[in-house]
């Protein structure tokens, strides 16, 4: 990062966190941030579902909604973005305010309530990519007022089958009434034919892979269940975790009281759990996404010996700036010398051997 950014960053952190949000997407779009030096180490990189990841730590769902600056965060160094949450429709999302940092905590609640731009621009965006130095994931949603999810996310495939790397049906949002109930076991079922079924349609010769993203705030029953519909639908992969609902002990700042999903640091042990339960659960057969309080090599090594074989991350690039994925991978590298790993995926799911 150059000496302005990382001089501009933290000031970003002196407006409401909606506005710096609006303003870093801003400048990233306009070209007003310098790219970093790709990383280019071969104990990091690796091929999964045939696409090539030159580091394992990407961009997570969420801070790219409309697919604007897939390109600029990719040239920041991240081995892969995931853009979304798009719905079919636009849609405005709950109230304001709806974003909250929880500094002393290293954390963020929302309540976005998933604002968006909708499926039309999110393509005409995507489209626009020139070159895709990384993978570029799509994860869908359903707008709040449709009482029909399957039909949500079949038109999510429909639009955006095409132009994705990989699809994400994400069932795990705090925010939208009724849709963390897609992840019980006929419902998810049912939701993941549907997909199946359009994805055929659409894509016959060639689909992107298809992942599910999960909640934390699951019980061992829904877990089991979740796995034994992943195996059974031939998933390509699970994303472990959303935002959480819950409050662990020990937050401190003010704003721990403000409803919606918590992400960062006092996620990642919960998060990290989750992730390890999916892997045991899926007896190591899917690719994990491990995301969840990631804001150090250290803390990405932990997530991949729980069972991930890629990261992501969102929340610590709040506090620190996207500079952090290049110190993220330096020390990822080192903890995996230090811990004699030749390569990356030998270390994938090591807590469980
Ligand atoms: C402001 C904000 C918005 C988010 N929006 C989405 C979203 O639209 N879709 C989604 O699947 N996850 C969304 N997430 C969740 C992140 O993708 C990620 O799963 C979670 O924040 C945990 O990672 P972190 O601790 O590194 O932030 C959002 C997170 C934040 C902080």
């Amino acid at each position: 990062m150059s000496g302005l950014y990382s001089f501009v960053w933290p000031l970003l952190r002196c407006l409401d966190p909606e506005a710096a949000h609006g303003l870093a997407i801003f400048a990233l779009k306009r070209g007003l941030v310098p790219s970093a030096k790709p990383i280019a180490d071969p104990r990091l990189s690796q091929t999964l579902w045939g696409l090539e990841f030159a580091n394992p730590v990407g961009l997570a769902a969420g801070f790219d909604k409309n697919a604007e600056v897939v390109q600029a965060m990719l040239s920041q160094g991240f081995g892969f973005v995931e853009a979304g949450t798009v719905t079919p429709k636009p849609q405005t999302g709950n109230p304001k305010p709806r974003l909250f940092r929880l500094t002393g905590d290293g954390a963020v609640i929302n309540r976005l309530g998933f604002n968006g731009a909708g499926v039309d621009v999110f393509r005409e965006n995507l489209g626009g990519v020139k070159t895709r130095p990384g993978p570029i994931g799509v994860n869908l949603g359903k707008n709040a007022d449709s009482v029909d999810a399957a039909a949500d996310y079949t038109a999510g495939v429909r639009a955006l089958a095409g132009f994705a790397d990989y699809l994400v049906i994400n069932v795990s949002s705090p925010n939208t009434p009724g849709l963390r109930a897609l992840q019980s076991r006929d419902q998810l079922s049912e939701l993941l034919d549907a997909v199946r079924a359009e994805l055929r349609a659409e894509a016959p010769s060639d689909p992107p892979p298809l992942l599910l993203k999960v909640a934390p705030d699951l019980t061992d029953d829904d877990k089991r269940d979740i796995a034994a519909v992943a195996l059974e639908q031939n998933l390509d992969g699970l994303i472990a975790t959303n935002t959480t609902i819950d409050r662990p002990a020990g937050l401190s700042d003010a704003n721990r009281d403000e409803k919606g999903g918590l992400s960062g640091r006092p996620m990642f042990d919960p998060s990290t759990r989750v992730l390890a339960d999916f892997y045991r659960l899926t007896e190591g057969r899917l690719p994990l996404i491990g995301v969840g309080g990631i804001a150090s090599g250290a803390d990405a090594f932990a997530k991949i010996r729980a069972g991930a074989s890629l990261v992501q991350l969102y929340t610590a690039m709040v506090f620190e700036g996207p500079g952090l994925v290049r110190r993220i991978n330096r020390e990822l590298a080192d903890r995996l010398a230090g811990d004699g790993f030749a390569h990356i995926t030998e270390a994938v799911g090591a807590d469980h051997r």
